[in-house]
């Protein structure tokens, strides 16, 4: 018992200098070289490709709403169709709009260490997408500015959750991870704060019938980049989700 104690502790310890590392000196974005998509593997599940690589071609097209317009590139979504787990966050800021790839800022690299040193798993093993998938701007006449981010509002959502409730049926992964209150609220239609959510498994309903999948709310990485407080809270989350993955193995 001890062992297992000072065993945690030592996780808990690296995986706090894991994330201390990562942010000391980090640019703004990732290397281009490391921020291309990763290559797919062949799909196994549901997903034809083609399917998914159709709705991405709906999204690029997309004008359902005003940010289709004022977005430089739709984020559609990275990873493999064989997720067995899918986080979503809220919508591309500054640096994804640029580069066209879900959290590729310095949330990204802190969701990449979170992914990396808790759940052993790297970007290409699983999916990644966003609750809107073009850029929620302040000034939308200015996708250059720093600091012109915002949530995206009740209508633009609507008009973009048929994209990632596609996603979701393509992929049907064993969890989703939501990071924040955003995607939390969206996915399990409460008006709860992610602190009250949180640590606790939920269950998403895809509808049509389909069976429900287990959904665990997480703080967003950029509150840990805020609140350096909220990493334990994450990594108890994370290992919650580890825990079960491992059930499926
Ligand atoms: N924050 C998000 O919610 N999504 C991204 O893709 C990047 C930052």
């Amino acid at each position: 018992m001890r062992d297992e104690l000072a065993g945690a502790a030592r996780d808990l310890a690296a995986y706090i200098k894991a994330l201390d590392d990562t942010l000391v000196g980090a640019a703004s974005a990732r290397p281009a070289a490391e921020a291309a998509p990763a290559p797919l593997p062949p799909p196994s599940g549901p997903a034809a490709p083609a399917d998914m690589q159709s709705l991405a071609e709906q999204v690029r097209n997309c004008r359902k709403c005003g940010l289709g317009v004022s977005r430089l590139n739709a984020v559609f979504g990275v990873g493999t169709f064989r997720a067995r787990i899918v986080f979503v966050g809220e919508g591309p800021g500054f640096q994804e709009d640029h580069q066209g790839e879900p959290f590729v800022g310095r949330s990204g690299q802190l969701l990449d260490k979170i992914m990396e040193t808790v759940l052993g798993l790297k970007r290409r093993d699983v999916y990644i997408a966003n609750i809107v998938k073009c850029h929620p701007m302040k000034n939308p006449a200015d996708p250059e500015s720093r600091g012109n981010d915002r949530p995206p509002t009740p209508d633009e959502i609507a008009a973009c959750r048929p994209y990632l409730d596609a996603q979701l049926g393509f992929i049907r992964p064993a969890c989703i991870v939501t990071l924040g209150s955003v995607p939390t609220k969206v996915l399990l239609s409460t008006d709860k704060g992610i602190s009250l959510m949180r640590g606790k498994w939920a269950d998403y309903s895809p509808g049509n019938g389909a069976e429900p999948i287990k959904l665990m709310p997480t703080y967003h990485p950029a509150a840990l980049l805020r609140n350096p407080n909220l990493k334990r809270d994450t990594w108890e989350d994370m290992k919650m989700v580890k825990a079960f993955l491992g059930t499926l193995e």
